[in-house]
């Protein structure tokens, strides 16, 4: 079946009991409306203009192409252009495309207006991107219905829509596909503001009270990630309750990020294995990633969809062409002694 309620990518910091069990705490405290979106102004402002002028012709905003790590809110703002839009979203994934009638089903059954969001656009297969082509160009579907010399070819029409992709990995989407987007929006980490500002919608959302300074305490250890800090917020409701804690106290805060081994600069133990790692068994890089993958007993994706992009933008790792090198604050990080080389900057 093409098209299916994601589950979500998982992160250490999961405090829920399962996939379904995230998915639909994460649906309750997803904002509803730009408005109601805290950070990515920039994208934000875009949206805005690009949703009036589309209302007020009467036509689907252009296809949107949504691009950055996991957890800053690609399927939210999915969500937000359909409603603002005032038409419905169908959501789906690139591997759950397997056939060209999957995607013509999708297409067909899309009302005027529908948004179609396809998560993890990049893995979807060529023989399905060719016939998205067409649909995101002129909203006609080309197929070929059988084999041989019987085969015919059929064209369908289809009802205006807007396609919103997304990916955690831009440059892995073909050239023709990225080229027919009309927008490509980059999300960026958010803000140690905007991530307090985050903290106190969902603790309100959730109906709990927090202590002064919990909500900083809990945005700098979320990653700059609302997801992570939705999840949070949950771990340590959970905590409070457990010690019948009417409002969450700041030592109840920090008696649960320790039990998650979250520290205040968004790092968990995984983090810190694989920085270690690659100090310890590699002399601080350059490691290759199946090899980093091997050391740390993570998966390749994992390692490089969930782990590297915050590492890499909080300077504590570096990508060079040889492989992965960490940096003097990695040492830092972890009290290790500073290589010369580093210290001069070699690395
Ligand atoms: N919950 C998750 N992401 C959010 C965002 N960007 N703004 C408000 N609430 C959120």
């Amino acid at each position: 079946m093409a098209i299916q309620r994601q589950t979500r990518s998982s992160h250490p910091v999961q405090p829920g009991k399962t996939a379904r069990n995230n998915d639909v705490f994460e649906q309750t405290l997803r904002p509803k409306s730009l408005s109601e979106y805290i950070g990515q102004s920039d994208i934000k402002g875009h949206l805005l203009v690009h949703l009036e002028a589309a209302n007020k012709r009467n036509e689907p905003m252009g296809h949107a192409l949504l691009h950055g790590p996991p957890g800053l809110g690609k399927t939210t703002l999915a969500h937000i252009i359909a409603r603002e839009m005032g038409s419905q979203v169908r959501v789906t994934t690139g591997p759950a495309i397997e056939k060209p009638g999957d995607l013509a089903s999708l297409l067909t059954n899309l009302e005027s207006g529908d948004v179609l969001f396809i998560d993890e656009i990049h893995r979807l297969r060529p023989a399905i991107e060719e016939v998205l082509y067409s649909a995101m160009e002129d909203f006609v579907l080309d197929l070929v219905i059988g084999k041989g010399p019987t085969a015919r070819s059929m064209r369908l029409e289809l009802k205006p829509f807007t396609l919103v992709g997304a990916t955690t990995k831009a440059g892995s989407i073909s050239a023709p596909l990225r080229d027919r987007f009309v927008h490509n929006f980059k999300l960026q980490y958010y803000s140690e503001i905007e991530m307090e500002q985050i903290v106190e919608r969902t603790a309100g959302i959730l109906e709990v009270e927090l202590e002064e300074s919990v909500s900083n305490r809990i945005a700098l250890s979320a990653r700059a990630t609302p997801r992570i800090a939705n999840r949070l917020v949950r771990a340590v409701r959970d905590f409070a309750q457990v010690n019948d804690e009417p409002k969450i106290s700041y030592d109840r805060v920090i008696e649960t990020l320790e039990s998650l081994g979250v520290d205040d600069r968004g790092l968990d133990k995984t983090d810190r294995e694989i920085l270690k790692a690659i100090i310890e068994k590699f002399a601080g890089g350059p490691v290759g990633l199946s090899t980093l993958a091997a050391a740390t007993s993570e998966e390749e994706q994992t390692l490089e969809d969930m782990y590297e992009p915050y590492l890499l933008q909080q300077g504590y790792l570096q990508r060079t062409p040889k492989g992965r090198t960490v940096t003097q604050l990695a040492y830092e990080l972890l009290g290790l002694p500073i290589p010369t080389d580093v210290q001069r900057g070699l690395f």
